[in-house]
């Protein structure tokens, strides 16, 4: 196989990578992930490890929810990373940071962070992609409030995660339906 300058295979094909932090992972990010395919030959969704920012599920179950999720999807990796976003996308062949966007009310955050990765690399873009009509109001915040008051998520989030945010918000699980992580 040909190699570039850095001896990476120079056929891998269009990689992106998808950063978030996923607590947990809604159908809005699955959404964003599944039309990253459709231009892109892989995508690496990227769980971020913020020390600093408290967060629901710890990095391992997050990983265990996404990788369970997209187990039969071989064109999606799933990792995670700690420390800055471009030194991680630095280690892989992805030249593309993917990211949804929900409404203008993002645009400002999105628009900071795009463009101080870029100053930090300068051959880094970041692609935006409207989140689909249907998943505009879903965000993982909002997700976890109305879990955590036993509204209903089912539909936003695959039924993995709502099992997992009803066991850690101590409500109810039907017992049929009781999985391990990985199912
Ligand atoms: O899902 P989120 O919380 O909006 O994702 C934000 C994330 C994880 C993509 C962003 O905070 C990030 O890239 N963190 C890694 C640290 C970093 O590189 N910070 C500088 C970018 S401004």
């Amino acid at each position: 196989m040909a190699k570039n300058k850095k001896g990476e295979d120079k056929d891998m094909g269009k990689v992106a990578i998808y950063p978030g932090s996923f607590d947990p992972i809604t159908y809005g990010h699955i959404d964003i992930v599944e039309r990253g395919l459709e231009i892109f030959d892989k995508v690496i969704l990227a769980i971020a490890e913020n020390e600093e920012k408290r967060s629901l599920f710890s990095v391992e179950e997050r990983l265990r929810m996404v990788k369970s999720f997209f187990k039969d999807t071989p064109n999606v990796i799933v990792d995670s990373f700690k420390g800055l976003l471009v030194d991680y996308v630095g280690k892989t062949n992805a030249k593309v940071i993917l990211r949804g966007l929900r409404a203008t009310s993002d645009f400002e955050y999105e628009f900071h962070m795009a463009s101080m990765n870029r100053s930090l690399n300068t051959h880094l873009d970041t692609l935006f992609m409207m989140t689909s009509k249907d998943y505009f109001f879903v965000s993982s915040r909002t997700i976890k409030e109305v879990a955590r008051l036993g509204g209903a998520v089912e539909g936003l989030v695959p039924d993995l995660v709502v099992r997992r945010l009803k066991e850690k918000f101590k409500l109810p699980v039907p017992r049929k339906r009781q999985i391990g992580w990985d199912d």
